[in-house]
């Protein structure tokens, strides 16, 4: 009977005190239990890399479209709680197991994040170290060559996606390009897998303001931004 009666309690107060969370959060006067998935902030200011990408088009892309996907992939938590125990990038591997919500919202905060570290203002961001060098040499014949090739990926991916560098699990290099929010760690069919040092989005929020329908002229102002230095680093860690 004592056990009916606490059931019954339980019931009834569950949908107050989650309204009364509800409320809390909306107010700011709490974090939500589920907000585990963070925003990082622009490692520049949004005007840094113009004029090859515009500072509205950047404020945009991070604070809106990034924000995005990250609070409608914590909104997914509470339907799926095994990704709480899971990181950002373990949870790319494992991708195939969660509905098509965490997919899209997952691979586009991973995806996004990895954009901004990949790009520095024009003129800091260092050189292909010796050993990237020597293996862009061996995967591709020149870094000129690799260059046309990702801008050949990266035109030709149809609708919205992303072009990658990555590393193959034999240690060759390789271009390979993903529709929508999809990257090359995902454990999806169709998916080159690999370790990716670079992507480009090629989603036109990316570059419409500046260049409407000319997305190899956004590519082609692209390329003086990247950060070779976070490129060196991952393919050293990837090594
Ligand atoms: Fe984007």
């Amino acid at each position: 009977m004592f056990a009916g009666l606490r059931m019954l309690i339980r019931l009834l107060l569950r949908p107050v005190l989650g309204c009364l969370s509800l409320v809390l959060v909306l107010l700011g006067l709490a974090a939500p239990v589920w907000a585990d998935f963070v925003l990082p902030p622009l490692p520049y200011d949004p005007s840094a890399l113009e004029p090859a990408i515009d500072a509205t088009t950047m404020t945009l892309h991070h604070d809106r479209h990034h924000a995005a996907y990250v609070a409608n992939l914590n909104a997914q938590i509470a339907a799926n709680p095994e990704l709480k125990s899971l990181s950002l990038e373990a949870l790319q591997g494992q991708i195939a197991r969660f509905p098509a919500a965490v997919r899209n919202n997952g691979g586009g905060h991973w995806n996004h994040s990895q954009f901004w570290s990949v790009m520095a203002p024009a003129g800091q961001g260092g050189e292909p170290s010796e050993e990237l060098l020597a293996a862009i040499s061996s995967s591709f014949g020149s870094l000129e060559a690799l260059q046309s090739q990702f801008n050949q990926s990266a035109s030709a991916r149809f609708g919205s996606g992303w072009a990658w560098l990555i590393r193959k699990p034999d240690g060759s290099l390789a271009i390979t390009s993903t529709a929508n929010q999809d990257n090359p760690l995902m454990d999806l069919p169709g998916i080159e897998r690999g370790t990716p040092l670079l992507g480009l989005d090629v989603w036109e929020h990316a570059y419409y303001l500046n260049y409407q329908n000319r997305r190899p002229d956004y590519i082609a102002a692209w390329w003086p931004l990247l950060n070779w230095n976070e490129v060196n680093r991952r393919f050293a860690a990837a090594a």
